[in-house]
């Protein structure tokens, strides 16, 4: 283990890389300075796996792996597709499981219909974009939100929003529905091109190790 290089992790902040940690103990990967929630630290390293893990905001995620400054990210299926960045998508870890969708209230459900010229509020404009413009062959002038973006229809800033839907409820609570469904999300595991070729081997065990896990 002494001769290998670190190989160097990027998580999305947050839930997911909480999940993942659990996910990655049960395979016997843990890093213990990682569960003082007291720490300012931003890198942390298992000395004797030599693995480096830190975490990062979902979006910078792929970003880090594109470079090389990370070799392998843990990030949303949501933000892949977003940043389009040139990384591997080598696995689905299951969790985080949600869907990206068209939602607005009832009403909007015939403008997406007769292909009209309409609104489109979201913190995804390139997934927005793909699916209006690829995907359904519709113009549509979109807006881009940094957050709350269910506000876009509620105070007549758009017409509909494509975002992520959970369970539902912050939909219903405010009024609003699925129109269409974009595409299913969960988070997944990427990996920076070169350090897959140079990494082949460990990169490849780690993989076949959490898909075992994943799926006993
Ligand atoms: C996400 C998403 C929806 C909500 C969906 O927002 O953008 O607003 O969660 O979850 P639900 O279907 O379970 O209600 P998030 O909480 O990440 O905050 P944001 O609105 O600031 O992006």
């Amino acid at each position: 283990m002494s001769d290998y290089r670190y190989l160097t992790f990027a998580l999305g902040k947050g839930r997911l890389a909480t999940k993942t940690m659990e996910l990655f103990e049960e395979i016997g990967i843990t890093c213990e300075e990682m569960k003082d929630k007291n720490s300012r630290k931003l890198i942390f390293v298992n000395e004797e796996l030599k693995l480096r893990f830190f975490l990062s905001k979902g979006p910078d995620v792929p970003t880090y792996v594109e470079y090389g400054a990370a070799d392998i990210g843990i990030v949303g299926r949501d933000t892949i597709l977003e940043e389009n960045r040139n990384v591997y998508e080598v696995l689905d870890l299951g969790y985080g499981k949600c869907r990206m969708c068209v939602c607005g209230p009832a009403s909007a459900r015939e403008l997406l219909q007769h292909h009209e010229r309409i609104r489109v509020a979201s913190k995804y404009p390139n997934i927005a974009r793909d699916y209006f413009y690829d995907k359904k062959h519709q113009t549509v002038d979109i807006i881009k939100l940094n957050g709350s973006v269910e506000l876009g229809p509620l105070v007549e800033l758009s017409d509909v929003i494509v975002d992520i839907v959970e369970t539902g409820s912050t939909l219903k609570e405010n009024g609003l529905e699925v129109l269409e469904e974009v595409c299913p999300l969960s988070a997944r595991m990427i990996v920076n091109p070169v350090s897959m070729q140079m990494e082949t081997e460990r990169i490849k065990d780690l993989v076949n190790r959490l898909r075992g896990r994943l799926s006993s």
